[in-house]
């Protein structure tokens, strides 16, 4: 028996020296290892030798067994590395120094982005610090504690997306004045920039668009102030010479307000379509924070006054770069954005 343990052996040495493939390890293991393997075949024979000898013999197959499965998982993890090292990946051999090379053609920021950020990092170096707050409003942030009454046009079913019961899509960005307000006290300076939407669309409109609002409250702030530092904003904008002019208007939350104008970009006063022959674009809507709001964040209106700002970003884009059609914007042709 044991020379018949040692025939395998050698027989199996010399068949695994030889074998270079998968397959033919395939072959070994089922010659050897199979149900009618080698190994099997001795375990039968193992049956008619006499007790006492059964244990001695019995460890000598299975010490050959289990040299036989090391032989074959050695000889395995050898073949899948040589098969590795030949995959094109690690080869020179493969390596085509005329193959054009792959070029990363870099994006860019998109132009509502880019405006955002010029806008921004301007109040910021006038001292106004950026927040945010949710696209998802209440009645109450939207509408009720910016002093707009249930029947007040803005409410207007047209003009907002009522989401389900209380909750709508913000209409603009003033409610993030209610919030600040809500979670700090003054005196104050802040932007916040985000998306807006509204049942509406046409060259000048979209369902979404963005805005920027402003909000500073302090002891003595002005009129004179908001006026400053509309131009100054506007003047960074648009260029040092820009005209900028205050209508009067009305938004329920500031009293008094404004509508503020520059000198049209398009054809610098003179008249044309964009400014509808008049010389000037509206830009944005401004005011001095009415005491009404104040009182609903329980802020001293006696001693704190403040100032409110509200601007369409898209608009100012357009106007900066001449772009006469805001749906542009969100189709996502890669042959106007581009162009930024
Ligand atoms: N929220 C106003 C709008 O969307 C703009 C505005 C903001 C006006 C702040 C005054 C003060 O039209």
């Amino acid at each position: 028996m044991i020379e018949t343990i040692d025939k395998h052996r050698r027989d199996f040495d010399s068949r695994i020296r030889s074998t270079s493939a998968h397959e033919s390890l395939a072959q070994l293991r089922i010659d050897f290892l199979g149900k009618k393997g080698c190994v099997q075949t001795l375990m039968k024979e193992l049956r008619q030798v006499a007790p006492d000898e059964k244990r001695q013999r019995g460890k000598l197959i299975n010490d050959f067994k289990r040299y036989v499965e090391n032989q074959i998982k050695d000889k395995q993890a050898g073949l899948g590395k040589s098969a590795a090292a030949k995959s094109p990946a690690s080869s020179n051999a493969t390596f085509d120094a005329t193959l054009p090379g792959k070029r990363e053609i870099p994006g860019t920021l998109h132009p509502i982005t880019q405006v955002t950020e010029e806008i921004k990092s301007i109040f910021m170096g006038l001292g106004f610090q950026v927040e945010e707050g949710p696209e998802i409003e209440t009645d109450y942030y939207n509408f009720a504690a910016l002093n707009i009454p249930k029947d007040h046009p803005a409410r207007d079913m047209q003009d907002t997306f009522y989401v389900d019961g209380d909750a709508v899509l913000r209409t603009h960005t003033s409610p993030v004045q209610i919030h600040v307000m809500e979670n700090s006290a003054p005196p104050l300076r802040i932007i916040a920039p985000g998306k807006v939407y509204r049942r509406d669309s046409d060259v000048s409109h979209t369902p979404m668009f963005h805005q920027i609002e402003g909000l500073m409250v302090d002891e003595n702030v002005s009129f004179s102030h908001l006026k400053g530092v509309m131009k100054i904003f506007l003047q960074e904008i648009f260029g040092a010479d820009t005209q900028v002019r205050f209508r009067p208007s009305f938004f329920p939350f500031t009293c008094p307000s404004a509508e503020v104008d520059i000198q049209c970009v398009i054809c610098g006063g003179r008249g044309c379509r964009v400014c509808s022959q008049t010389g000037w674009v509206e830009i944005l809507g401004a005011g001095m924070v009415n005491p009404a709001v104040f009182k609903l964040v329980n802020y001293d209106a006696e001693k704190w006054t403040g100032l409110a700002f509200g601007l369409g970003i898209e608009r100012i884009a357009m106007l900066k770069y001449g772009i006469n059609d805001i749906r542009l914007f969100f189709e996502n042709d890669l042959r106007f954005l581009k162009q930024f």
